[in-house]
């Protein structure tokens, strides 16, 4: 757990979530998102919470995440974010060809869950222990790399059973 902490450590990694909305947190309105990116790009700046090395076309985890961030937004009524947030997304897409990783869509979400901003990471890697640790007990059975052809051979998708019904 530990080897893991810190191989997610930092802002290109792990930390990417907290950095994106420190990012959005600057900028009043579209306007100024739409200055501030353009800027940021100009001056060769990474913009926090877009690109990944392996998901070269599009992280399909920041998809299914966006989705529960716009409806979390418009049951808050505050959809201002959203503008500000598809204002950097379109300018990226469109003048650089990359796209948002899940760190996008998180940030803000937990933001609008109202958590506070330096426990995004951890939060994140709570998250992972359940896979790391399925991956260190797989690795133990048989300890050859497997990265990066892993195949997964487990479960199809299961229904998960409200807490009241376990
Ligand atoms: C994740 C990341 C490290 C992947 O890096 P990578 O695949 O090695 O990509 P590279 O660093 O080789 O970048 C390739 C090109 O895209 C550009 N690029 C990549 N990510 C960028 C970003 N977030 N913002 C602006 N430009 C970016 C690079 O500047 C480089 O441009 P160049 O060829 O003109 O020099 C990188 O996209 C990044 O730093 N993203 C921001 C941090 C982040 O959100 N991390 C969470 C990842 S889940």
């Amino acid at each position: 757990m530990t080897g893991g902490i810190g191989a997610l450590k930092g802002p290109l990694h792990g930390g990417a979530n907290e950095k994106a909305m420190e990012m959005l947190l600057k900028l009043k309105n579209a306007r100024e998102a739409h200055d501030w990116v353009h800027n940021a790009l100009q001056r060769g700046e990474k913009i926090m919470g877009f690109g990944h090395r392996i998901y070269r076309n599009g992280d399909h985890r920041a998809d299914i995440l966006e989705r529960k961030l716009r409806k979390l937004a418009h049951q808050k009524g505050e959809e201002n974010w959203l503008e500000i947030y598809d204002t950097i997304r379109t300018h990226m897409e469109r003048e650089k060809r990359i796209f948002p990783n899940v760190d996008y869509p998180c940030g803000l979400t937990f933001y609008l869950l109202g958590l506070p901003l330096d426990l995004y990471t951890p939060l994140f890697v709570a998250a992972r222990v359940t896979g790391w640790s399925a991956h260190f007990i797989e690795q133990s059975m048989n300890n050859r790399l497997y990265r990066p052809i892993s195949i997964y051979r487990g479960h199809g998708e299961r229904a998960v059973p409200p807490i009241d019904e376990r």
